[in-house]
């Protein structure tokens, strides 16, 4: 393979993190990402032969590769419905040198984890926004149980996997679970991390009142359980992260709507029929799989990465808050004093 060269795009910003979808479907239709009444019934999902190959996965992988990436995150809908996904996961972790992660709703941890660790999985961040049973299944909206997701938490972390938790906090659905959730999961060694809901999809009618700033989480989980700022682990990094003042761990809080981040957005997407996006709000992709089954060699396929790359612009969350005037702004390194 040819050496990695990072490859920046008009701002400046490198091509470090790879998120690569592998099927559109879920067994959840939480209300905020895929509702029912757009994912329900008569919608049809991608058939088998339009979804990238694991063998194509790879190979793509290896073109981002050698522009930079060095991080891979797989995702879905819910990654772990993919069949044999363990064994895409074993190609990705057999390239050596990346740090290869999972999103997964945890549905399917109980069966699933072992397999993973042996094909070299070591983390994955398990969805989950709720512990009240009934709050948890009225958004997944399929009845899912929490029980089963912690069991599936549970699953990974015997197996040995490390774990983060991911909660979408939505306004009136389940801020009353911030707290709860922090109790949880403090002193269990798996980091939380609150996200604030995003207008992500036209699908979801978000509105800006749905909306709990991070600031406003970490004050909520602060009065209960004191906490202070800590160093960002990696530049780039979308989580600020926040100790426990008694050194019962930490948590994170993802503030793309109040702060976004984009000035150091360094994500590139590839959706499951493989398409690359070069940001998470981006209308048009760019069509990876016509050139791989039109028999592209990997100096055309890297070619087309690389342009795609250096033309990009995308900043949707920066230019959505100077939109949104009535922003609730608050600075979070108060915290602590
Ligand atoms: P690690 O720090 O490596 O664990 O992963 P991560 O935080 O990059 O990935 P994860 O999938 O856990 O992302 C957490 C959440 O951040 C997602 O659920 C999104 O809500 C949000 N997020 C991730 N990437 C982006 C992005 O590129 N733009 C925006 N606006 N939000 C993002
Ligand atoms: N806002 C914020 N996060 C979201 N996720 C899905 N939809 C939204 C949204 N509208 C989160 C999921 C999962 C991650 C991949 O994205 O909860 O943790
Ligand atoms: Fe979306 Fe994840 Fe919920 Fe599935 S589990 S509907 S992919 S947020
Ligand atoms: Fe990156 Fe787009 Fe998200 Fe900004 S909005 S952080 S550019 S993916």
């Amino acid at each position: 393979m040819t050496a990695a060269t990072t490859t920046r795009d008009t701002l400046g910003r490198p091509l470090h993190d790879l998120r690569i979808s592998v099927t559109d479907r879920c067994n959840f239709r939480c209300v905020y990402c895929m509702p029912k009444e757009v994912f329900g019934r008569g919608y049809r999902f991608m058939d088998r032969k339009e979804l990238l190959s694991f063998e194509e996965i790879e190979r793509l992988t290896r073109a981002f590769v050698a522009h930079g990436v060095g991080k891979i995150r797989i995702t879905g809908g819910e990654p772990l419905l993919r069949r044999d996904l363990e064994l895409l996961v074993g190609r990705l972790t057999g390239l050596g040198g990346l740090d290869v992660a999972l999103t997964t709703n945890g549905a399917l941890l109980p069966q699933k984890a072992e397999a993973l660790v042996a094909a070299g999985l070591d983390r994955v961040t398990v969805s989950l926004d709720s512990l009240d049973d009934a709050t948890f299944r009225t958004m997944n909206d399929v009845g899912f149980p929490v029980a089963r997701v912690l069991d599936g938490i549970a699953a990974a972390a015997a197996a040995g996997l490390r774990v983060k938790v991911n909660a979408v906090v939505k306004r009136g659905v389940n801020d009353d679970q911030v707290v709860a959730l922090a109790r949880h999961f403090r002193g269990s060694g798996h980091i939380l991390r609150f996200i604030e809901y995003m207008d992500v999809g036209a699908t979801n009618g978000w509105r800006l009142d749905d909306v709990v700033p991070a600031a406003e989480i970490v004050s909520l989980v602060s009065a209960e359980l004191p906490l202070e700022p800590a160093e960002e682990n990696y530049r780039g990094e979308v989580a600020r992260r926040f100790r426990y003042r008694d050194g019962s761990g930490e948590i994170g809080v993802i503030a793309s709507v109040t702060q976004p981040f984009c000035g150091d957005c360094s994500r590139a997407r590839i959706s499951a029929e493989g398409r690359l996006y070069t940001c998470l709000f981006a209308a048009k992709g760019h069509d990876l799989r016509a050139l791989v089954r039109g028999g592209a060699d990997d100096a055309e396929i890297h070619a087309m990465i690389g342009r795609v790359w250096s033309r990009r612009a995308d900043r949707y969350s920066e230019e959505r808050s100077s939109r949104t005037t009535e922003l609730p702004r608050v600075e979070m390194s108060y915290i602590g004093g």
